[in-house]
């Protein structure tokens, strides 16, 4: 039966590990993922991903919620 290790893997360095190690078969990443959709692509590019924090569920844990904090994100970047 293939084993799925979860929770606060987004550190590439230690998610290589469980699988080289073969303590897992997958790892699953939640938060992180939802903050930086394009995690694969990042890593993969080298770059960085933003770490995640509990701000970003501050409007609640919807895609409403999730768009309203998006929206204010952008636009204090946009007045910084
Ligand atoms: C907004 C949110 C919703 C979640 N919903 C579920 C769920 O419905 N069922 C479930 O088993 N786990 C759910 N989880 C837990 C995640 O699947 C995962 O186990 C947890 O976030 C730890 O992984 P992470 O450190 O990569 O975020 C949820 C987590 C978050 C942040």
């Amino acid at each position: 039966m293939p084993i799925i290790a979860n929770g606060g893997l987004e550190d590439i360095d230690f998610a290589n590990e469980i699988i080289t190690s073969e303590k897992a078969d997958l790892v699953s990443i939640g938060k992180a993922a939802m903050l930086n959709p394009d995690l694969p692509k990042l890593i993969s590019s080298g770059r960085t991903p933003e770490a995640f924090t509990f701000d970003m569920f501050k409007y609640g844990v919807t895609i409403d919620g999730q768009r309203k904090w998006e929206a204010e994100r952008a636009d204090m970047k946009l007045r910084a």
